[in-house]
């Protein structure tokens, strides 16, 4: 007997949670940040600004912004010891992974993060962790590249900072060279929330037993690796390459996504809310076109990515899906196109979505959620007697 429990294989049609953080739509194909629509932050606000309004709930004022900066920038070292961990792995390791691992370890060099019970508290290990994590994302990049580490340089802005601390441009360029940091903030902003995705609920459910905001983040990191999730930006790329290995016969792909006998399937298409475009993927679309054109880069992929969305818009099996290019279908060709390694595309996505996760996680705190705890429906064996190992 199954009593009340009723299954929901992936939560398809179960709510974790009332909030007040992001509104979306899936059949309009409507993004809101606190009300705001993701159209209107993604041309008018800049990240630190839309982290500020996801965490806290309203856009800041001038003197809000700046002392949320400062206070930042005040947290924005990582202690030294750490590089010790980075040092641990082989090159060869996934950024995601060591991401994952170096924001876990943050703990053990910040234990006064855990305990949130007073405002102040929560305070600080928010801005500890917005300081930090970019030094984490930029050290993954750097190790992975065998080039040395670097703290960047404070009198940046947020997201000038974190491509200093990646690239190491000479400062001077950030004046010159504005394209590549809106784009970047643009792409941030995108990514910053979306609801109860799956990361942001591992985000909530391992703060939930109230275990730190760090080490909640770090379990985030890990479920949005997963190729279906976060890593199908980079799963993205490698399908595009491949196809283009292939001769650009984007036909082989479709039918290979369409076979039900073959695991694939074509990555940045579809979604578990929305069944009409992804606002992100409209802005994201037209943002590859203006950066490659501003930037003078010529790329194949594009043209095959633009191929692929057009054949399955009009494909019979992906318009009964209702599937859509997400925002992972072109944000990958951007990053390329910055620089970014292809097995930085994810870890890039984790550094977008880290407001929305400490927003999520803030709002459950405060709201004293209970330890999430869910029911199953039990099919094993019946009960059965102990068998001694000389009779099995
Ligand atoms: C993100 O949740 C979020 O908000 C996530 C995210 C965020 O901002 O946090 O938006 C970010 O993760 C975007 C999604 C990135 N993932 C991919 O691009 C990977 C490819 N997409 C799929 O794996 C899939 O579409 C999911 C995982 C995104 C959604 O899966 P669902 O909602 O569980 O849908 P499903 O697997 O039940 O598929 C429904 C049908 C199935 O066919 P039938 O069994 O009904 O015949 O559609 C088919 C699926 O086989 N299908 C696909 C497909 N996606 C779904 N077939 C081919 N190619 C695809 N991409």
């Amino acid at each position: 007997a199954t009593g009340m429990v009723t299954i929901d294989p992936g939560y398809k049609n179960t709510g974790s949670c009332e909030s007040a953080i992001t509104f979306l739509d899936g059949e309009k194909g409507i993004l809101r940040y606190r009300g705001y629509s993701i159209e209107e932050l993604a041309e008018k606000a800049d990240f630190l600004e839309v982290a500020y309004l996801l965490i806290f709930g309203e856009l800041p004022n001038k003197a809000q912004l700046e002392k949320f900066y400062d206070d930042i920038t005040e947290e924005s070292q990582v202690d030294e010891e750490m590089k010790k961990i980075l040092d641990g792995f082989p090159k060869s390791a996934h950024p995601m992974g060591v991401l994952s691992s170096l924001t876990s370890a943050l703990v053990a060099f910040n234990p006064s993060t855990v305990d949130v019970s007073s405002d102040e508290a929560m305070y600080n290990s928010i801005v500890r962790i917005l300081g930090k994590f970019p030094v984490l994302v930029a050290w993954t990049m750097r190790k992975k590249m065998g080039l040395p580490l670097d703290y960047g340089d404070d009198n940046l802005g947020y997201v000038e900072n974190i491509h200093k601390m990646m690239f190491k441009k000479p400062t001077k360029d950030y004046v010159k060279n504005p394209i590549v940091i809106d784009a970047l903030d643009k792409l941030l902003i995108l990514h910053a929330d979306h609801e109860q995705n799956c990361s942001t609920s591992t985000v909530r459910i391992t703060g939930s037993s109230h275990a730190g905001l760090f080490v909640s983040l770090a379990a985030g990191v890990s479920a949005l690796w997963g190729p279906l999730h976060g890593g199908a930006n980079q799963a993205v790329l490698e399908m595009l390459e491949a196809i283009k290995e292939d001769g650009g016969d984007t036909k082989k792909y479709m039918a290979k996504a369409k076979d039900k006998n073959d695991p694939f399937r074509l990555m940045g298409f579809g979604h578990r809310v929305y069944k009409n475009f992804d606002p992100r993927a409209k802005i994201i679309k037209k943002a590859a076109d203006q950066v490659l054109g501003d930037l003078g880069v010529e790329d194949p992929i594009l043209d095959i990515a633009k191929g692929l969305e057009k054949e399955a818009l009009e494909d019979q099996y992906f318009v009964e899906r209702k599937l859509y290019p997400n925002v992972d279908f072109y944000s990958g060709i951007i990053y390329r196109a910055m620089g970014i390694p292809v097995d930085m595309f994810t870890v890039m996505f984790a550094l977008g979505r880290l407001p929305g996760w400490i927003a999520q996680w803030r709002e459950m705190r405060l709201r004293k959620e209970p330890i999430g705890r869910p029911r199953q429906i039990y099919i094993g064996e019946n009960h059965r007697p102990f068998v001694p190992l000389d009779k099995r």
